[in-house]
C-alpha cells in the first residue's frame, strides 16, 4: 500500500531505478564539496526565502526539508540591483527528512564558472553529482532558476 509513509522510500527508489545506481559523475568533486559544507557549517547559514522553518515538500526530496543559504545567495537576494544570474559561489543546500524526522538526504546545488554543479547524498555518500540528468531534468529550466524561490 502506498501511503504518505512509504512514498520516500518508493520515490527514492525510482530516482534510483532511473539511473542505474546513482549518477556520481564527479566522485572527488562530491566528496571536496561535503567536506566543504560540514567546515562551513551549513546548518548555520540563513535560511532560504519562504523556507523559514521546516517545511513539508512535495518534491523528490523527501517529506521535509530545510534549506539553507550561503552568504553570496542572501547578499545576492538582498542587493539593490536586479541580478540576471545567480553569482559564482552561490550554495544551497537542502536536507531532506523523513516524517518520523530523521535525515535521509542532503541535496547541495553550487554555482560554479561552468553552472550549477548538483550532489546528492544518502549518509554522507554521493550518489549523485556532477550535471544529472535525474537534477538538470526538473532544476534547469533554460533561465538560470532555483526551484525554492525563483529567479536571481
Ligand atoms: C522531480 C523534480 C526534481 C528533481 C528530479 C530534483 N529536484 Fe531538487 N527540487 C525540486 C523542487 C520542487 C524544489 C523546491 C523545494 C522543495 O519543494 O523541496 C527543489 C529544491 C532543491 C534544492 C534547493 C534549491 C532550489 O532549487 O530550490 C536543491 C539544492 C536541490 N533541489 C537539489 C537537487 C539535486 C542535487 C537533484 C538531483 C539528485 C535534484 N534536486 C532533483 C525538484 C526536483
Amino acid at each position: 500500500m502506498i501511503n504518505r509513509h512509504t512514498r520516500p522510500a518508493i520515490v527514492t527508489m525510482t530516482l534510483l531505478a532511473a539511473s542505474g545506481c546513482g549518477d556520481n559523475q564527479h566522485p572527488e568533486a562530491a566528496i571536496a564539496l561535503y567536506e566543504q559544507i560540514q567546515q562551513e557549517d551549513y546548518q548555520s547559514f540563513a535560511r532560504a526565502p519562504g523556507y523559514e522553518t521546516r517545511k513539508p515538500s512535495d518534491a523528490p526530496h523527501s517529506d521535509h526539508v530545510d534549506i539553507f543559504i550561503n552568504s553570496v545567495v542572501a547578499e545576492a537576494l538582498a542587493a539593490d540591483e536586479t541580478l540576471t544570474i545567480w553569482p559564482e559561489g552561490s550554495l544551497i543546500v537542502k536536507d531532506g527528512y523523513t516524517d518520523g524526522g530523521e535525515l535521509e538526504l542532503v541535496a547541495v546545488m553550487d554555482k560554479r564558472s561552468d553552472g550549477w554543479f548538483y550532489a546528492e547524498y544518502f549518509d554522507g555518500d554521493a550518489k549523485f553529482s556532477g550535471k544529472p540528468d535525474v537534477c538538470t531534468d526538473c532544476h534547469a529550466s533554460g533561465a538560470d532558476f532555483v526551484l525554492a524561490f525563483g529567479f536571481p
